[in-house]
């Protein structure tokens, strides 16, 4: 397993639209498990492969709070199929936004059709923090980041500092 790099917005790679995995096989388990690993090191509770440069339909995350029993989820290739009236809205962050975060309405509930590790078709039904956490990175790979869903003038303020951190990262290394 290998920690990646985490990719940080604002960057073109966070605004495609991933390509379908169809089978989950061994080089598609390596992505989960890099990204699972990469995901604990920096201390976040999802992933999507675009985050790290791969164009794959693959998320990762784990909800459990310190203290728990981690609860690991590797998903390829997964579907909204259902999401509910009611809503629910949680203070969002991003590792690819890092230092940012906002409040974001989002369905409170969902049902999700996805390939697992085992490359066997699965259909959960969630809500609560995963349901919106899942929602975030199926996102992801459509190119959109959480700042998408909220007002114009805070994702405009977020995305110029970010922007300005970068410049400033670069300039440093240079
Ligand atoms: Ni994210």
């Amino acid at each position: 397993m290998a920690v990646l790099p985490i990719i940080s917005a604002p960057d073109p790679r966070l605004k495609i639209k991933a390509r379908p995995v169809v089978v989950v096989d061994d080089d598609v388990r390596r992505l989960m498990d890099d990204m699972l690993e990469t995901m604990r090191k920096a201390i976040g509770i999802g992933l999507a492969a675009p985050q790290i440069g791969v164009a794959k339909r693959v998320i990762v995350l784990d909800v459990a709070r310190q203290g728990e029993e981690p609860q690991p989820m590797m998903l390829a290739d997964p579907e909204i199929l259902w999401r509910s009236v009611e809503l629910a809205t949680f203070n969002e962050g991003c590792l690819s936004l890092p230092e940012h975060y906002a409040d974001v309405t989002r369905p409170a509930a969902i049902r999700l059709r996805y390939l697992d590790y085992q490359n066997e078709i699965r259909e959960i039904e969630v809500s609560g923090l995963l349901a919106t956490c899942i929602q975030h990175e199926v996102d992801h790979l459509d190119g959109v980041l959480f700042v998408d869903h909220i007002s114009l003038v805070k994702r405009g303020m977020i995305l110029r500092k970010l922007a300005k951190a970068k410049r400033a990262r670069s300039l440093a290394a240079a």
